[in-house]
Protein backbone atom coordinates (compact mmCIF):
# COMPACT_ATOMS: atom_id res chain seq x y z
CA UNK A 1 0.00 0.00 0.00
CA UNK A 2 2.66 2.45 0.78
CA UNK A 3 4.80 1.83 -1.66
CA UNK A 4 2.43 2.69 -4.95
CA UNK A 5 2.55 6.36 -2.44
CA UNK A 6 5.11 8.08 -3.84
CA UNK A 7 4.27 7.15 -7.66
CA UNK A 8 0.71 8.52 -6.97
CA UNK A 9 1.59 11.69 -4.84
CA UNK A 10 4.06 12.96 -7.33
CA UNK A 11 1.64 13.97 -10.59
CA UNK A 12 -1.04 15.08 -7.82
CA UNK A 13 1.84 17.41 -6.58
CA UNK A 14 2.73 18.25 -10.00
CA UNK A 15 -0.48 19.34 -10.55
CA UNK A 16 -1.17 21.03 -7.70
CA UNK A 17 1.60 23.43 -8.10
CA UNK A 18 0.78 23.94 -11.56
CA UNK A 19 -2.98 24.86 -10.42
CA UNK A 20 -1.13 27.08 -7.66
CA UNK A 21 0.95 28.76 -10.16
CA UNK A 22 -2.32 29.29 -12.27
CA UNK A 23 -4.16 30.50 -9.36
CA UNK A 24 -1.09 32.79 -8.64
CA UNK A 25 -1.19 34.40 -12.61
CA UNK A 26 -5.07 34.53 -12.25
CA UNK A 27 -5.30 36.68 -8.79
CA UNK A 28 -2.20 38.66 -9.65
CA UNK A 29 -3.90 41.20 -11.76
CA UNK A 30 -6.59 42.16 -9.29
CA UNK A 31 -4.52 41.53 -6.35
CA UNK A 32 -6.24 39.52 -2.84
CA UNK A 33 -8.69 41.96 -2.56
CA UNK A 34 -11.81 42.19 -0.22
CA UNK A 35 -15.31 44.16 0.31
CA UNK A 36 -15.85 44.08 3.70
CA UNK A 37 -19.55 44.86 3.95
CA UNK A 38 -22.33 45.31 6.61
CA UNK A 39 -24.83 46.83 8.55
CA UNK A 40 -25.33 49.60 11.30
CA UNK A 41 -28.47 50.27 13.55
CA UNK A 42 -29.53 52.17 16.06
CA UNK A 43 -30.20 49.94 19.25
CA UNK A 44 -32.59 52.64 21.32
CA UNK A 45 -32.84 50.10 23.92
CA UNK A 46 -29.45 48.73 24.78
CA UNK A 47 -30.76 45.49 24.06
CA UNK A 48 -27.69 44.18 22.14
CA UNK A 49 -30.15 42.93 19.12
CA UNK A 50 -32.31 44.47 16.84
CA UNK A 51 -35.67 44.93 18.21
CA UNK A 52 -38.85 46.50 16.59
CA UNK A 53 -37.93 49.91 17.55
CA UNK A 54 -34.12 49.57 15.98
CA UNK A 55 -33.38 50.90 12.47
CA UNK A 56 -30.51 51.56 10.15
CA UNK A 57 -28.03 54.49 9.99
CA UNK A 58 -26.97 56.26 7.06
CA UNK A 59 -24.43 58.56 7.51
CA UNK A 60 -22.42 56.47 9.86
CA UNK A 61 -18.14 56.32 9.79
CA UNK A 62 -17.06 52.90 10.44
CA UNK A 63 -13.31 51.88 10.65
CA UNK A 64 -11.24 48.63 9.32
CA UNK A 65 -8.62 47.76 12.35
CA UNK A 66 -6.53 45.17 11.98
CA UNK A 67 -3.79 43.91 14.95
CA UNK A 68 -1.27 41.70 14.45
CA UNK A 69 -2.32 37.97 16.45
CA UNK A 70 0.94 37.65 18.61
CA UNK A 71 0.13 41.81 20.19
CA UNK A 72 1.60 45.40 18.41
CA UNK A 73 0.19 47.81 17.01
CA UNK A 74 -3.13 48.07 14.84
CA UNK A 75 -2.30 48.45 10.74
CA UNK A 76 -5.45 49.53 8.64
CA UNK A 77 -7.68 51.90 9.71
CA UNK A 78 -9.48 52.11 6.16
CA UNK A 79 -13.01 54.39 6.56
CA UNK A 80 -16.33 54.22 5.06
CA UNK A 81 -19.80 55.63 5.46
CA UNK A 82 -23.35 53.98 5.64
CA UNK A 83 -25.63 54.17 3.26
CA UNK A 84 -29.48 55.31 3.04
CA UNK A 85 -30.11 51.82 4.24
CA UNK A 86 -27.19 51.62 6.64
CA UNK A 87 -24.91 49.15 4.83
CA UNK A 88 -21.17 50.27 4.35
CA UNK A 89 -18.56 48.82 2.07
CA UNK A 90 -14.97 49.10 2.49
CA UNK A 91 -12.70 47.75 0.03
CA UNK A 92 -9.56 46.01 1.68
CA UNK A 93 -6.33 45.14 -1.42
CA UNK A 94 -4.27 43.11 1.22
CA UNK A 95 -4.29 39.92 2.75
CA UNK A 96 -4.71 40.11 6.46
CA UNK A 97 -3.40 35.94 7.12
CA UNK A 98 -1.32 37.07 10.34
CA UNK A 99 -4.14 39.65 11.69
CA UNK A 100 -7.39 39.77 13.76
CA UNK A 101 -9.54 42.49 11.42
CA UNK A 102 -12.63 44.22 12.74
CA UNK A 103 -15.20 46.73 11.79
CA UNK A 104 -14.96 49.33 14.45
CA UNK A 105 -17.73 52.19 15.04
CA UNK A 106 -16.48 55.81 14.53
CA UNK A 107 -19.09 58.03 14.94
CA UNK A 108 -22.21 58.20 14.57
CA UNK A 109 -24.60 61.03 12.50
CA UNK A 110 -27.29 61.17 15.01
CA UNK A 111 -27.11 62.82 18.45
CA UNK A 112 -29.54 61.06 19.61
CA UNK A 113 -27.86 57.81 18.76
CA UNK A 114 -24.70 57.68 19.23
CA UNK A 115 -23.19 55.61 22.02
CA UNK A 116 -20.81 53.70 21.65
CA UNK A 117 -19.97 50.69 23.98
CA UNK A 118 -16.84 48.86 24.63
CA UNK A 119 -16.49 45.72 23.05
CA UNK A 120 -20.11 45.63 21.98
CA UNK A 121 -19.15 48.12 19.00
CA UNK A 122 -17.31 45.82 16.41
CA UNK A 123 -17.77 42.50 14.35
CA UNK A 124 -14.76 40.12 13.20
CA UNK A 125 -14.59 39.58 10.00
CA UNK A 126 -11.74 37.40 8.30
CA UNK A 127 -9.36 39.08 5.71
CA UNK A 128 -7.41 36.26 4.08
CA UNK A 129 -7.99 33.77 1.38
CA UNK A 130 -6.30 31.13 3.24
CA UNK A 131 -9.12 30.23 5.30
CA UNK A 132 -10.89 28.08 3.25
CA UNK A 133 -13.68 30.90 2.87
CA UNK A 134 -14.88 31.27 -0.71
CA UNK A 135 -17.12 34.13 -1.30
CA UNK A 136 -15.30 35.58 -3.80
CA UNK A 137 -13.58 38.33 -1.90
CA UNK A 138 -16.87 39.63 -0.15
CA UNK A 139 -17.02 39.84 3.47
CA UNK A 140 -20.20 40.12 5.75
CA UNK A 141 -19.76 41.36 8.95
CA UNK A 142 -22.20 40.97 11.69
CA UNK A 143 -24.36 44.47 11.90
CA UNK A 144 -23.24 46.84 14.68
CA UNK A 145 -25.17 49.31 16.55
CA UNK A 146 -25.25 52.70 18.32
CA UNK A 147 -27.03 52.97 21.87
CA UNK A 148 -29.32 55.69 22.77
CA UNK A 149 -28.03 57.08 25.72
CA UNK A 150 -31.66 56.99 27.65
CA UNK A 151 -33.47 53.90 26.76
CA UNK A 152 -36.93 54.75 25.03
CA UNK A 153 -39.77 54.77 27.85
CA UNK A 154 -41.39 51.55 26.08
CA UNK A 155 -38.34 49.42 25.89
CA UNK A 156 -39.29 47.68 29.06
CA UNK A 157 -42.18 46.62 27.57
CA UNK A 158 -40.69 45.80 24.61
CA UNK A 159 -37.64 43.93 25.72
CA UNK A 160 -40.16 42.04 28.31
CA UNK A 161 -41.86 40.59 25.40
CA UNK A 162 -38.63 39.30 23.31
CA UNK A 163 -37.33 37.62 26.59
CA UNK A 164 -41.27 35.88 27.08
CA UNK A 165 -41.00 34.78 23.19
CA UNK A 166 -37.48 33.78 23.98
CA UNK A 167 -37.71 31.63 27.06
CA UNK A 168 -38.61 27.88 26.51
CA UNK A 169 -40.82 27.34 29.04
CA UNK A 170 -43.64 29.64 27.26
CA UNK A 171 -46.54 27.86 25.97
C1 LIG B 1 -42.90 46.65 19.52
O1 LIG B 1 -43.24 45.48 20.21
C2 LIG B 1 -43.89 45.71 21.44
C3 LIG B 1 -44.04 44.37 22.16
O2 LIG B 1 -44.47 43.36 21.30
C4 LIG B 1 -45.24 46.40 21.20
O3 LIG B 1 -45.90 46.63 22.40
C5 LIG B 1 -44.97 47.72 20.48
O4 LIG B 1 -46.18 48.35 20.15
C6 LIG B 1 -44.12 47.52 19.23
N1 LIG B 1 -43.72 48.83 18.74
C7 LIG B 1 -43.69 49.15 17.45
C8 LIG B 1 -43.18 50.50 17.11
O5 LIG B 1 -44.03 48.37 16.57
Amino acid sequence: MTRCMPALTTPLVAASLLLLALAGVASADKGPGFVVTGRVYCDPCRAGFETNVSHNVEGATVAVDCRPFNGGESKLKAEATTDKNGWYKIEIDQDHQEEICEVVLAKSPDKSCSEIEEFRDRARVPLTSNNGIKQQGIRYANPIAFFRKEPLKECGGILQAYDLRDAPETP
